[in-house]
């Protein structure tokens, strides 16, 4: 009797503690905002990261599992960056890092992972040299060079002559602003003025008063994506920038897909050169804005950030499946260099001697369609690489 018991439970607990060591949770420790003034581009790397888990789960090997660790970093403070990257190193044991959307948060973290050899994976910092900063660090984002540099010089092929320049005054504002004066200058522009702003400024009046006066034939901008582009583009139609025949150019972060129907009809006309629109028309596009529309309600957009953090969980998803769970990190980076997908933003790629992306430009016009304003993709430059480090490449 008592040993036709316990075999039975006798197998049923091998058995139990034989999945128990199959099974295999990888712990992903994702960094973003979900606080504070710029809260609204975190929401966006939420969505793309948890469309994305919800879409992929069922690709998982038996017994594998993703927990992403989320911390709020509440905005650009690399102190508060610094502390969270440690704390999910060293005591929730994370084995990949991601999400990140301030440059100087994912720099105050490149020593850390380069220590601990925990793979970053990069959801939006773009300022270009950060991928130099560690060999554990890959980038599924973009640069300011690869939009800025290509607009500079179409805006000199384009009948724009004077230009003037105004960007928030860190990484990504003084990378766009360098790439975009010498794209345009080197085509026969000429800069009108060139002004750095504060980060999170509450008001741009005073900013484009002043680039107004100069009457430049356009104004190129760089601010972070979200609330803070609604900001200026508001600011840039009360003041009569618009009206006074004065362009708006820019990388797309300006005109961000989720806020154009809250920016309005001053947005129209606008040109920007982006890797991402939600208006793009390819299959895995459409895909991606149908599943999104389905998720967070049909009236969403998704924003750039929400296509790369949603890239950056297939990159995060395929080093996990070709591993079975057990996470390498130099394996992981090798995993990662020259890994491919067919975004919804086209064709990516990391390279395999950067790790920086590699994928479509797309020069844009906000437009109206059926009432509603979107980035109509007009021209397409093809897989750009990081323009910043194939000009300082080592000669
Ligand atoms: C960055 O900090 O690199 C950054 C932030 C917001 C953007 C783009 C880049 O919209």
């Amino acid at each position: 009797m008592r040993i036709r018991h316990f075999v039975p439970a006798f197998i049923a607990a091998m058995a139990l503690s034989c999945a128990m060591a199959l099974a295999q949770t990888v712990k992903v420790g994702l960094i973003n905002t979900w606080s504070g003034p710029l809260a609204a581009a975190g929401e966006q790397i939420e969505r793309g990261t948890k469309l994305y888990m919800k879409l992929h789960e069922k690709d998982l090997p038996t017994g594998v599992s993703i927990e992403l660790v989320k911390r709020d970093d509440t905005g650009p403070n690399p102190e508060v960056a610094k502390r969270l990257a440690q704390e999910l190193i060293t005591r929730d044991k994370v084995q990949l890092l991601t999400g990140v959307i301030w440059t100087p948060n994912a720099l105050a973290m490149a020593p850390l992972v380069t220590e601990a050899k925990v793979p970053f994976i990069i959801m939006n910092a773009g300022t270009a040299m950060i991928t130099t900063k560690s060999p554990y660090i890959a980038r599924v984002s973009f640069t300011l060079w690869q939009s800025s540099w290509p607009l500079g010089s179409w805006a000199a092929k384009n009948g724009l002559k004077n230009v003037y320049t105004l960007v928030s005054d860190f990484g990504p504002g003084i990378d766009a602003e360098t790439a975009f004066t010498k794209g345009f200058t080197t085509a026969g522009g000429t800069i009108a003025g060139a002004v750095r702003m504060p980060v999170t400024t509450p008001d741009f009046v005073p900013f484009l008063q002043r680039a107004k006066d100069a009457k430049p034939d356009a104004v190129f901008v760089f601010v972070p994506a979200a609330k803070e582009a609604t900001a200026f583009m508001k600011a840039f139609g009360d003041l009569g920038l618009r009206s006074a025949g004065i362009k708006l150019i820019g990388p797309g972060d300006v005109t961000t897909d989720e806020e154009l129907p809250g920016m309005g009809d001053v947005a129209l006309g606008t040109i920007t050169m982006h890797h991402y629109s939600a208006a793009g028309d390819r299959p895995a596009n459409k895909a991606f804005v149908a599943a999104f529309k389905a998720e967070f309600g049909a009236k969403e957009e998704p924003s750039f950030l929400a296509a790369d953090s949603y890239d950056g969980m297939a990159a995060i998803f395929a080093v996990v499946i070709a591993q079975n769970g057990k996470i390498d990190p130099d394996k992981t980076m090798e995993l990662l260099k020259g890994w491919k997908y067919d975004s919804p933003r086209g064709p990516i790629m990391i390279d395999p001697e950067t790790r920086d992306i590699v994928q479509n430009e797309y020069l844009r016009r906000v437009d109206k369609v059926n009432g509603q304003l979107q980035n109509t993709e007009i021209e397409t430059i093809p897989m750009v690489k990081d323009p910043w480090k194939e000009l300082n490449k080592a000669k």
